[in-house]
């Protein structure tokens, strides 16, 4: 089987110098944050944000809110040439890693409900579906899927299930793996 070459990727914390790339991520997406409001998520104060790095570049993000125990994800974007080789799953295990030790015990997230993408991840990293807002999305209208996890009150180093993640490492701060998957299509 044809192998792309092994990703060795870093999660941390998003940082101001960090803007200018995640908005480069941002412009792939159907309606962008621009990168006034990008900046106005990283100052609330109950916010929580997490770029991955291959190398010196962001190739991923995460953000999202946590209010006491209640964790939500508002974003979560894989550069698109890097799509389907284990880094959504991985950056989702790294953010929800975070989290749990931050307290959280229950993670939601709203997707289109035509985001076959984005429903398949969650669903394979474990989350469920516990409702539906009718036409809650504009351009194009679609309903939105609520979707939730309960998570462990001691995570062990990765909550989901990585399949082809490997040598997985926490320090300071930061969440380390590698990524070795087999070339899509
Ligand atoms: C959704 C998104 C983050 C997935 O990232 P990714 O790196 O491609 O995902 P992964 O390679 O880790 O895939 C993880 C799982 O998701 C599912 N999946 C991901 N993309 C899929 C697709 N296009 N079709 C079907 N299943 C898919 C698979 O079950 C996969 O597990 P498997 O490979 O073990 O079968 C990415 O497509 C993306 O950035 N989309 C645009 C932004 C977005 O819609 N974000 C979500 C709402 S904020």
């Amino acid at each position: 089987m044809l192998r792309a070459p092994a990703l060795r990727l870093r999660f941390r914390s998003m940082r101001a110098s960090d803007l200018t790339a995640v908005a480069g991520l941002e412009s792939a997406m159907l309606h962008p944050w621009p990168p006034a409001l990008l900046a106005e998520a990283l100052a609330q104060q109950r916010g929580w944000q997490m770029v991955g790095e291959t190398g010196e570049q962001v190739c991923c993000y995460a953000s999202g809110t946590l209010v006491a125990d209640e964790a939500e994800i508002h974003r979560l974007v894989v550069a698109p040439g890097l799509r389907r080789r284990g880094i959504g799953k991985a950056l989702l295990a790294a953010c929800l890693h975070r989290l749990t030790t931050q307290g959280a015990r229950y993670c939601f997230i709203e997707v289109r409900a035509n985001n076959a993408s984005a429903l398949a991840l969650y669903r394979r990293c474990g989350f469920r579906a516990v409702g539906r807002r009718r036409n809650y999305y504009r351009e194009p209208t679609d309903d939105a899927l609520l979707l939730a996890i309960d998570l462990p009150a001691l995570p062990p180093l990765c909550p989901v299930d990585l399949g082809p993640v490997n040598d997985v490492q926490e320090e300071a701060g930061e969440t380390q793996c590698g990524l070795s998957c087999p070339q899509p299509g």
